[in-house]
């Protein structure tokens, strides 16, 4: 007993410092993996920008830093992701760097064994070496997916980048069962930018003292056995981190609780939720073809129509007269909605989602088939994953259009072929589950995770 409390205190006596990236999908996972290690006896400070700044009254656990970001309200609003992260790892370089050393070098607060930051925050590689402080990395997405950007040079030097409409449905042999419309392509103004934003974070990633992941060893394993031959840093698949605690606290928009109330008034396993989580945005005519397609599919639905999720419109004004007043009861349509419980709840059958990797993994770990369709990035490799190699989704392959809306939610719903993907989502959950008992492959590598940041911590003892 003695023993544990005086091993608990001196873990206490060392702090590690997070920075994640201030995007909805990367402060999720960035903050659950504080909380993570701290439950493991670290001290936590988040650095972070003025922009996207995560709630510090959901974390009085944790010491936060804002730092500027100098991006103007024009840039700050963009839909231009990719031009935003590159103008984010240029301007966050000097109040970063400023930030950090002044943390370094305050003797009231523990000493820092390391500093954990999001993988596309690629210039902070350079500051830690400048501060001999070990980095390591926190990649947010499947390993699958960064496999393929890891690929991107060979990729684009083997012609398959840029992408050809003529060669959509030619699969790519090194990246096997991708397709070449699955690779992670972002559109942006200057495709260049995009190019070496990944080119440059993988470059940082490999020359970092470790990967977390937020995946797991059953999920994910030839993925991970193939990263390692060209990682030879150390890897921690640790995921999925939304089952270490009931529920995550750092959400932007505010919860819509009437999701719950709602759902609580349908029967089990009938409702689709339908969310594309907190980028993707689609035109008038693909909203229009969805809502259609929901509300001839005669299940009941619960949408999250995200305020900018239709382009040039608020909200709902699209909808054509008399749709919400047919519709009635059976579909319930909300700005944000509690995401995790809605897919916790007994009364959601499937997801239909853009499978950005928090929604997927949040989908998987409740056993919930998904109906996918992807937009930009890491989401088209997520979704081939999906319906293809674990087998717990179907993808629409053909973009949006009523009739195979309608066909696609009824095939996973209602027919024998969604019971068999149901029963694969189950198994797959209960893997999940496991992965995170005494003895799993993820509380194995969490473990060594905390052991390899204790190493740290006695460099510097030393
Ligand atoms: C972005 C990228 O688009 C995605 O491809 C990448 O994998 C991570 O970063 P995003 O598009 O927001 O993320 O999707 P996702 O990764 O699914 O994250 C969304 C998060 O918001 C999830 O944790 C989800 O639970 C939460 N969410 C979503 C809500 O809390 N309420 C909602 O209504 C919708």
């Amino acid at each position: 007993m003695e023993n544990s409390r005086e091993t608990h205190q001196q873990k206490k006596a060392f702090r590690l410092v997070l920075f994640p990236l201030p995007l909805q999908g990367h402060l999720n996972p960035m903050l659950l993996l504080a909380n993570i290690l701290h439950a493991k006896g670290f001290s936590i400070t988040i650095i972070h920008t003025h922009f996207n700044s995560p709630n510090p009254a959901n974390y009085p656990h944790f010491t936060f830093h804002s730092i500027p970001d100098g991006l103007s309200k024009t840039e700050a609003s963009t839909a231009d992701l990719i031009a935003l992260l590159s103008l984010l790892n240029i301007s966050c370089v000097a109040p970063f760097r400023d930030c950090l050393s002044q943390l370094l070098s305050n003797p009231s607060e523990e000493p820092i064994a390391c500093l954990i930051t999001d993988a596309v925050w690629h210039f902070t590689q350079a500051v830690a070496n400048s501060l001999k402080l070990p980095r390591m990395v926190l990649r947010t997405s499947s390993v699958s997916s960064f496999l393929a950007f890891a690929a991107l040079p060979y990729l684009q030097k083997s012609g398959y980048l840029p992408i050809k409409d003529s060669q959509l449905e030619s699969s790519v042999p090194e990246l096997l069962p991708l397709k070449v419309k699955d690779l992670p392509v972002i559109n942006t103004r200057n495709p260049e930018d995009f190019y070496q934003l990944f080119v440059s974070a993988i470059k940082e990633t490999k020359a970092s003292s470790g990967l977390i992941w937020n995946s797991f060893e059953e999920l994910e394993e030839s993925a991970l056995v193939r990263l390692h031959l060209d990682f030879p840093i150390p890897l921690f698949p640790v995921g999925p981190f939304q089952k270490y605690f009931p529920t995550s606290s750092s959400s932007l928009l505010a919860h819509d609780q009437s999701s719950i109330t709602w759902l609580d008034t349908q029967t089990p396993k009938s409702v689709i939720y339908v969310s594309f989580g907190s980028i993707a945005a689609m035109d008038e005519n693909e909203f229009l073809e969805m809502a259609w397609g929901l509300a001839n599919s005669n299940q009941p639905f619960l949408w999250v129509v995200r305020p900018g999720l239709v382009r040039s419109y608020e909200w709902l004004e699209s909808l054509p007269n008399g749709f919400l007043e047919m519709i009635g009861g059976r579909g319930h349509i909300v700005k944000w909605a509690p995401q995790q419980e809605v897919l916790a709840h007994p009364a959601t059958g499937g997801f239909w989602t853009h499978n950005g990797w928090n929604s997927t993994l949040e989908s998987i770990c409740e056993g919930v088939p998904m109906i996918c369709l992807p937009y930009f990035g890491d989401q088209r490799v997520n979704a081939r994953y999906v319906s293809q190699v674990w087998g717990v989704g179907l993808q629409l392959e053909n973009g949006l259009e009523r009739g195979e809306i309608e066909r696609t939610i009824r095939r996973l719903m209602v027919e024998e072929e969604g019971q068999e993907i149901r029963r694969r989502s189950i198994e797959l959950k209960e893997k999940a589950d496991l992965c995170l008992k005494q003895g799993g492959s993820s509380h194995q590598s969490l473990e060594s995770l905390i052991g390899y940041l204790s190493s740290f911590k006695e460099l510097l003892h030393n």
